[in-house]
C-alpha cells in the first residue's frame, strides 16, 4: 500500500511539473518576470496627442530635456518613461542603452509606425518588419547600393550635380535651397532605383510622389479633399506606374545591378520569387528613405560652410586640387578621389552629427525586458534619442560648435549614429555621402552662393531644415559677383551693416 502511494505520489509530481512547464517557460521569457524589476523614472502625465505636434515641430532636445526633468533641478538621466503620442514609452539618451535596444538586443525590439503611415509607404517596405523577410529584402537593398555598385554611378551623380547647380546659377532666381535638394536626391533615388529611366515615367513618378510625400505627415483622416486621402489615391497610382515598370523590365529580360534589377532576380530556396506588391513597396520605401534626409542633410552643409569662410577657403582649397588634377574639371571625378577628399570628408560627418537629421527613432518591446535592473514592459515604445548623443557634451566637446576637425579622432563607440546601428542601420549612407562630396566638389569649384534673409534657425518639418529651407542665390564663380547682381543678398543673423564684409568674405 505504501509502495503504491508514494509510486502515486512521484506520478503527481511529473505530471504537476510537466504541466507547468509552459508557465515556467512563459516565466523565465518574462511574461511574468520571477524577479520584479522597477520601470524606469519619470513621469507619465497624461496621453497627450498634442505631443505629436510638438515633437515633430520643435527642438527635440528640448521635448526630450522637458521630458527627462521632474522638477528644474532634476535630471532623469540615461533611461526615463513618459508618454509620447499617446503610448507609454521609454526613452533611452546613453550610447550603451542605444545599442542594447539596436544591436545586442533587437530582437526584443520591432520597428513600429503608425498604420496610416505603413498605408501609404506600403506595407511590405522592409523598414516595416523583422526576422527572415526583413534579412532578405535587406541583402538585395544592400547589395544595389554597396560601395562596388554605386562607384559606377559617379559619372551620372556628376551630371545631375552639374545640371542642377547650371540651372539654379543661370535662373538669377532665388531659390529654395530645402526644396531643389529634394528634387536633386528624388533624381539619385530614381537613378539607384531604375538605372535608366524613361522620362515619361520618372514623370508620373515624380507628380505623384509628391502628392504622397505631402499627405505624409498630414492628419490620416481618409476623407475625400484631405491631403491624406488626396495621398492615399496618389500611392495607388503609383503601384500601377511601377507594376507597368516592373513588366516592361520582366518583358526584356535584362539582368541590372540597379534595386529593381536585384528585387526582381530573387528567389528564395524553394524558386519562390517577390510579388509586384512587395517590389514596388520596397521602391517607395527607398525613395522615401533617401529623399527628404539627404535633402536635409546637404543643405545643412551648406548652410555650414557658408557660415564659416575660413573653412569654405580650405574645403574649395582642397577641391580645386583635384579640380586642376582632373584636366580642369575635364575629366570625370574617380571613386579613389571620392575617397580622398580628407577635410571635405570631416565637414561631411559634422554635419550629420550637427544636424543629426534622424534625431530618435521607434522600436516596440515585444516582450517584457530587463535594462541595467530596469523593466521595460512588452508593448512600450521604445525610443533611442541620437540626437542628445551627438550633442552631449560628454562625448562631444563644445557640442554646438560646427568642428569638423573634431573627426580627426574617431568618436567614441555608439557615440555617432547619424545612420541607425544594428539590423535596420542605413543601407544608403554610402550613397548619401557619396552625393554630398560630388555636390561640394562641383558647387565650391566652379559656383559660389549667397543665403538671402536674416532668419536664422531650425525648422523641423519634421526633418530638421534651415530657417525657410535655406533660401540662397546661385552664380557661376566666372561671372560678375553678388554685389553687382544681387543688393538684398544678407548673411544668415548679421546686422545690415556686416553685409557687405560679409559678402566679401563669401567669395573665397
Ligand atoms: C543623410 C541621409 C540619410 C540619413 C541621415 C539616413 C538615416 C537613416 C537611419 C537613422 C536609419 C535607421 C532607422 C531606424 O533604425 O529606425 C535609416 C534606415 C534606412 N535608410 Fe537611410 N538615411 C539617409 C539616406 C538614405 C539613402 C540615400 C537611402 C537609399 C538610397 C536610404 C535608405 C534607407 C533604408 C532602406 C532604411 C531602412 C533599413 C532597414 O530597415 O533595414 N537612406 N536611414
Amino acid at each position: 500500500m505504501e509502495t503504491v502511494s508514494i509510486l502515486l505520489l512521484n506520478v503527481i509530481l511529473f505530471l504537476s511539473t510537466l504541466l507547468s512547464y509552459p508557465f515556467l517557460r512563459k516565466q523565465k521569457r518574462g511574461l511574468f518576470p520571477i524577479k520584479i524589476f522597477k520601470l524606469p523614472p519619470g513621469s507619465m502625465g497624461w496621453p497627450f496627442i498634442g505631443e505629436t505636434l510638438q515633437l515633430y515641430s520643435q527642438d527635440p532636445n528640448i521635448f526630450f530635456l522637458t521630458k527627462q526633468t521632474r522638477s528644474h533641478h532634476e535630471i532623469y538621466g540615461e533611461i526615463f518613461k513618459t508618454h509620447i503620442l499617446g503610448c507609454p514609452c521609454v526613452m533611452l539618451a546613453s550610447p550603451e542603452a542605444a545599442r542594447f535596444v539596436l544591436v545586442t538586443h533587437a530582437h526584443l525590439f520591432k520597428p513600429t509606425y503608425p498604420k496610416s503611415k505603413e498605408k501609404l509607404i506600403g506595407p511590405y517596405a522592409l523598414f516595416f518588419h523583422q526576422g527572415e523577410y526583413h534579412t532578405r529584402l535587406r541583402k538585395l537593398v544592400q547589395s544595389s547600393l554597396a560601395p562596388d555598385t554605386i562607384r559606377k554611378l559617379i559619372p551620372n551623380i556628376e551630371d545631375l550635380v552639374v545640371s542642377a547647380l547650371e540651372s539654379w546659377a543661370t535662373s538669377g532666381h532665388v531659390i529654395n535651397t530645402f526644396y531643389e535638394m529634394k528634387k536633386f536626391s528624388f533624381d539619385i533615388g530614381i537613378l539607384s532605383i531604375f538605372g535608366h529611366l524613361d522620362r515619361g515615367y520618372r514623370k508620373k513618378l515624380e507628380e505623384n510622389y509628391r502628392i504622397v510625400d505631402k499627405g505624409y505627415n498630414s492628419f490620416p483622416t481618409n476623407i475625400p479633399g484631405t491631403a491624406y486621402h488626396k495621398a492615399f489615391l496618389a500611392r495607388k497610382r503609383l503601384n500601377q506606374i511601377l507594376v507597368e515598370i516592373i513588366c516592361e523590365r520582366k518583358e526584356k529580360r535584362l539582368v541590372e545591378k540597379d534595386l529593381l534589377g536585384h528585387l526582381l532576380n530573387f528567389k528564395d530556396e524553394k524558386g519562390q520569387t517577390l510579388t509586384d506588391d512587395q517590389i514596388a513597396d520596397n521602391i517607395i520605401g527607398v525613395l522615401f528613405a533617401a529623399q527628404d534626409t539627404t535633402a536635409s542633410f546637404i543643405t545643412w552643409i551648406l548652410k555650414f560652410l557658408h557660415d564659416d569662410p575660413k573653412l569654405l577657403a580650405a574645403v574649395k582649397a582642397e577641391q580645386k586640387a583635384i579640380y586642376e588634377s582632373n584636366d580642369g574639371g575635364k575629366k570625370p571625378l574617380t571613386w579613389a578621389q571620392t575617397r580622398s577628399m580628407p577635410l571635405t570628408y570631416k565637414v561631411v560627418l559634422e554635419s550629420l552629427r550637427m544636424a543629426s537629421i534622424i534625431s530618435f527613432t521607434f522600436r516596440e518591446a515585444v516582450d517584457d525586458v530587463e535594462y541595467k535592473g530596469y523593466l521595460i514592459p512588452k508593448g512600450w515604445k521604445v525610443m533611442p534619442l541620437f540626437r542628445n548623443i551627438h550633442h552631449n557634451p560628454e562625448f562631444f566637446s563644445n557640442p554646438h560648435d560646427f568642428d569638423p576637425s573634431r573627426f580627426e579622432v574617431a568618436p567614441k563607440p555608439n557615440t555617432f549614429m547619424p545612420f541607425g546601428k544594428g539590423v535596420h542601420a542605413c543601407p544608403g549612407n554610402e550613397l548619401a555621402k557619396l552625393e554630398a562630396l560630388i555636390l561640394i566638389h562641383h558647387l565650391v569649384t566652379k559656383f559660389r552662393w549667397g543665403v538671402v534673409g536674416s532668419q536664422s534657425g531650425i525648422q523641423y518639418g519634421p526633418f530638421p531644415i534651415p530657417q525657410q529651407g535655406l533660401p540662397a542665390r546661385f552664380w557661376k564663380e566666372s561671372s560678375r559677383p553678388i554685389q553687382d547682381v544681387c543688393p538684398y543678398v544678407t548673411d544668415l543673423g548679421k546686422s545690415p551693416s556686416s553685409i557687405t564684409a560679409t559678402k566679401t568674405l563669401l567669395l573665397p
